[in-house]
């Protein structure tokens, strides 16, 4: 007899299911105080919740699989989700600064090892990855996010969703990925989180959505449904979002979750007057499950009766529900994750259970060198070192934001890695020079986030007395290093900015070392960009290390000291002030537009700044330096559906081996609505050996052309295009082509 089918199975289940049992599989709730054990059990057990998220341990989530497997009438496992972000027990750096990395294999390899160890502690679902595209670095989860480039975020988003789901998401070993906030979560306004976004299609459907997509397209089982409104309608209450075009357009078939509490904010939207209302708008939109909140439960039975909800609706999300279960095995066996108690870990943060080798190697790669002047990096192992800044030897901040399950403790600080690599050949004299910030409210805000304890600790001595200590020790040393930026809670979900300068008891250190004139290297940890002009001024080397995760202060010291070569290039501008936000660098192009080295008048520009970004996209040096030819293209001109190839040659034409990411652009010369100065549709990192040359070729295909028109048809139009190769958004090489 042949095996069931999936549908036939859950068409069979669902059958059995009374109304009450079809509304608990729609209920997701988040482990915490808020219920005993006990309590979450009995409700479990009587068929009213389908899934936990926050419940880390296979100890802890047993007993929830026993009370749905063994005590409810149907005996349907639950499913155990959780923010697996960018690392599980073992922290990888954080979404931007792998996105820095420029490296798919390295991404992969943090996405891989985030659900080998997640799913060795009984998790079956994350939500991520986390892909909204952001262009305002107010916003604090920027840190969350890959940046700004649909292209790059989209590539990850694919090598992402392949790495956590594995061979299947129904292997011992994967983890089902719930790509998020669907949709344009990254374009609330002003930078501050959870504001509105209000955009036009055309800029939705090309700039926005393709990482999305990309993500569903390889296969990601679910979608995490944004807080923010989309064009006045709140996602979680958007038809034409969550089924005309998730479901039709893009054929997504998995299971749609709402945000934490989402459901219940519609009515402070102000589009459903009552929580009867906001259930019946969020489930008719197709939100599967409603996450942390209780009103699919309190009001989808009476919504049934009345017939103001049909049966129908609630049928659709149950059988995504299941279906999300079906396919990460646990129908076959709800204990895959979970394993039998005897081979529980008997400690669940052991040494051996960490990855640290690749978290370290994934590390090294996401970082960023910014500045070098005159060689001041790598530093010599040897002499002396100062370290200062209140970043220096801090474990949590290592962390950023989503940090898991990872311990604190188990992190390596920039004091410490900085003293392994150079051991007895060399000393390291470290004063903290500075809290994070001086502003108390600041403090008590960032300590009031859902950290288990406050997490910013003031050092009570007065300022000065830090920095005179932060001072005589760069006095005694050869070279100054200090780590400064965010403490990791500025770049956080709900931690928008104002302002984009390191705080200013932090500057005022950075300002008292470079009296004393040694030079200057600025490590920065942060979690967005930020206004550098002043470190970009003042430093003899800056380079951005993001929040580097658990071997943070390894690969910090394997950059600083040049056993890696840094080869990391920024996925997001870095713009020269908070006034010149929106700073992204595929802009539209525009009827007047500024040209540097001539008259600004009546061009668009600010009068008071530059108008190019303090750091473009894609930008970022090497201990080597690299050479890049002009470009040859293959044909000057492409058939349609056609291909073409460019091709440089890249030179290493510095002392050392090292490692570039050779960039493709492309701009449509003229086309039937505007489009970008330029947009990225191709990369390469390449591994060359000081001297080396490598011819790097780049197929170009009709699809690279395509864009959404104004009838958002997704098309090419013939005419000519400019291919761009280059090191950095900006500085680039140029062919053209036509498209016949
Ligand atoms: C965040 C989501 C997260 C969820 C569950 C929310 O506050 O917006 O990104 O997945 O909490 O932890």
């Amino acid at each position: 007899m042949p095996a069931e089918s999936k549908d036939a199975f859950i068409a069979r289940l669902m059958a059995q299911m009374t109304l009450d049992e079809k509304i608990g599989q729609l209920r997701l709730i988040s482990i915490g105080p808020d219920m005993t054990h006990e309590q979450i059990n009995k409700e479990i057990a009587a068929g009213r919740i389908g899934g936990t998220f926050n419940s880390v341990t296979r100890g802890e989530n047993r007993p929830m699989q026993d009370a749905a497997v063994k005590h409810s009438r149907l005996g349907i496992p639950m499913f155990f989700a959780y923010d697996v972000v960018h690392g599980h027990r073992t922290v990888f750096p954080i979404s931007l600064a792998q996105a820095s990395s420029w490296d798919m294999q390295a991404i992969a390899l943090a996405a891989r090892t985030s659900a080998i160890e997640a799913s060795a502690d009984s998790l079956d679902m994350t939500f991520a990855p986390m892909v909204d595209i952001s262009r305002d670095p107010r916003w604090g989860r920027t840190s969350e996010g890959f940046g700004e480039d649909p292209y790059l975020v989209s590539e990850i988003a694919k090598v992402t969703v392949r790495a956590l789901q594995g061979s299947s998401p129904a292997a011992p070993d994967s983890l089902m990925a719930s790509v998020k906030h669907f949709a344009l979560y990254g374009a609330v306004e002003g930078g501050r989180d959870y504001n509105i976004v209000d955009m036009s299609p055309m800029r939705m459907y090309q700039d926005y959505l393709p990482p999305y997509r990309a993500a569903i397209d390889a296969g990601a089982g679910g979608v995490m449904v944004a807080l923010n409104t989309v064009n006045g309608i709140p996602a979680s209450a958007n038809t034409w979002l969550m089924q005309d075009l998730l479901r039709k357009d893009w054929g997504f078939k998995g299971v749609a979750v709402s945000d934490h509490g989402a459901i219940e904010e519609l009515t402070r939207h102000g589009v459903a007057k009552d929580g009867r209302e906001a259930a019946r708008l969020a489930i008719k939109a197709g939100i599967d499950m409603s996450m942390a909140d209780t009103l699919y439960l309190k009001e989808l039975p009476g919504l049934v009766k009345s017939g103001d909800v049909p049966m129908g609706d609630i049928d659709n999300a149950v059988r995504e529900v299941l279906g999300a279960k079906y396919d990460m095995g646990l129908f076959d066996d709800p204990y895959r994750r979970i394993g039998a108690a005897k081979d529980d870990p008997p400690d669940v943060n052991a040494e051996s259970r960490l990855h640290r080798a690749a978290a370290r190697d994934v590390a090294r790669r996401s970082q960023v060198l910014l500045e070098n002047r005159d060689g001041t990096l790598p530093l010599k192992k040897g002499g002396t070192i100062a370290l200062v800044g209140p970043l220096a030897d801090s474990r949590v901040d290592m962390m950023g934001s989503w940090s898991a399950a990872g311990v604190p403790e188990q992190s390596v600080t920039l004091l410490e890695g900085l003293r392994d690599a150079l051991g007895d050949r060399g000393k390291v004299v470290y004063a903290r020079g500075a809290n994070v910030t001086d502003d108390q409210a600041i403090v008590d805000y960032l300590n009031f986030l859902n950290w288990d304890k406050p997490e910013v600790e003031q050092d009570p001595r007065p300022a000065g007395d830090m920095i005179a200590e932060a001072v005589e020790a760069a006095r005694r040393a050869d070279v100054v290093v200090a780590a400064v930026g965010e403490s990791r809670g500025m770049s956080h979900e709900s931690s928008s900015r104002t302002s984009l300068f390191i705080p200013g008891s932090q500057r005022e250190l950075l300002k008292a070392l470079k009296t004393t004139g040694k030079p200057l290297v600025i490590v920065l940890m942060n979690g967005r960009p930020l206004d550098l002009n002043w470190e970009r001024a003042n430093a003899d080397a800056l380079l951005e290390t993001w929040y580097a995760g658990t071997e943070a202060g390894h690969a910090i010291a394997d950059v600083l000291f040049g056993d890696y070569n840094p080869s990391g290039k920024l996925p997001i501008s870095f713009p020269r002030s908070v006034g010149q936000i929106p700073t992204y660098y595929n802009h539209l192009r525009l009827g007047r537009p500024f040209t540097p080295g001539k008259p600004g008048n009546y061009t668009s520009q600010y009068f008071e700044e530059k108008t190019d970004p303090l750091y473009p996209f894609g930008y970022g040096l090497s201990y080597t330096s690299f050479s890049v030819s002009g470009i040859t293209l293959s044909a000057p001109s492409m058939p349609r559906g056609g291909r073409i190839q460019a091709s440089v040659t890249v030179k290493n034409t510095g002392p050392r081996d090292g490692e570039t990411v050779v960039q493709l652009y492309i701009r449509d010369v003229a086309a039937s609505v505007v489009r970008p100065v330029k947009e990225l549709k191709g990369f390469r990192k390449v591994a060359l050996k000081a001297g080396e040359s490598r011819v790097i070729r780049f197929d170009v295909d009709e699809a690279m052309l395509k864009f959404f028109n104004a009838k958002l048809e997704y098309a090419a139009e013939p005419g000519d295009f400019d291919v761009q190769i280059g090191l950095d958004s900006e500085a680039v090489k140029s062919a053209r082509f036509e498209l016949l």
